[in-house]
């Protein structure tokens, strides 16, 4: 059996040794010393807008999800998983990348290109648009860590250095969690709001599209201005980039676990998901990322 597929199978048993608060790894337990600089040598440039964008909009979780703990108010158990493990295991991904960019790119000042990237984001993005219902939430909370769970199994498959793979992992393995607690909620809400199979499509859908929105983009022109002062970054630098990543991503992107958890809210009869799945993850294969 693949590994990913106890992501769904085991979702309930997986949760029930999960207490609030339990962090397994923190930035102290990484083996900083062990990195590999000279690993990262031959690897291409894109590697480093990857790591640092991701340590960016790792950063920024507490500016734009203060709305979610509104709307699950009453809810002390979710709400108090969300302030106590979700929001500080967040907020320790961006700390932990920070830090693996300051130690490998040293000329990179982080705190300086951050701020600039805060200023642009905050305008754009104050806070995010949330679903009209719980149950709907949870559901759009399941396709964003679907695609951090994706993202970083990805980077800790590609990573030329032991040190990045090791952290990537151990961020797939929180994000996966995360997925877990939110698709656990989910059910709960869904059984008390009675919500049919196309709204809760429409809150995938919903929150797909809003992934793919300008949040990276605002990252890499940043980046982009931090590494290549004065040049301009406009739309032919931006698809470079964009091609650059996809090379390199491509072949390491866990498509098949990712239109697994994408499709669980469904809740689609086995035969169904049978169906679905494969031709789901054929087409994710040539549309993204
Ligand atoms: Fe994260
Ligand atoms: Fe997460």
């Amino acid at each position: 059996m693949m590994a990913h597929r106890g992501v769904l199978e085991d979702h309930d048993a997986g949760l029930t040794g999960t207490r609030p608060g339990r962090q397994h790894w923190n930035v102290n337990t990484v083996d900083w010393a062990a990195i590999r600089c000279d690993l990262l040598s031959g690897a291409p440039d894109i590697l480093f807008y990857l790591v640092a964008a991701s340590s960016f909009l790792e950063a920024t979780t507490e500016h734009y999800t203060a709305n979610l703990v509104v709307q699950f108010r009453g809810d002390d158990e979710i709400t108090s998983w969300l302030e106590r493990s979700w929001l500080p295991e967040e907020l320790q991904h961006g700390r932990v990348l920070r830090r693996y960019v300051e130690a490998v790119w040293r000329d990179f000042p982080w705190d300086g290109v951050y701020d600039a990237f805060l200023t642009e984001f905050a305008a754009h993005c104050c806070s995010e648009e949330l679903e009209p219902t719980r149950c709907r939430e949870m559901a759009s909370r399941c396709v964003v860590e679907m695609g951090t769970a994706g993202y970083y199994t990805m980077l800790s498959r590609l990573s030329p250095e032991p040190v990045l793979a090791a952290v990537a992992r151990h961020i797939a393995d929180d994000e996966i969690r995360h997925y877990k607690h939110f698709l656990r909620y989910f059910h709960r809400y869904r059984q008390t709001e009675r919500t049919g199979r196309l709204a809760v499509g429409k809150a995938l859908s919903n929150r797909l599209r809003m992934i793919a929105n300008q949040d990276s983009a605002i990252a890499m022109k940043h980046l982009y201005h931090a590494r290549h002062p004065g040049e301009p970054f406009n739309r032919r630098v931006y698809k470079r980039l964009r091609h650059s990543s996809r090379q390199l991503i491509s072949p390491h992107f866990p498509y098949r676990m990712c239109v697994e958890m994408l499709l669980a809210p469904l809740g689609l009869p086995p035969r169904a998901r049978r169906i679905a799945v494969p031709i789901a993850a054929m087409l994710a294969r040539r549309l993204v990322p």
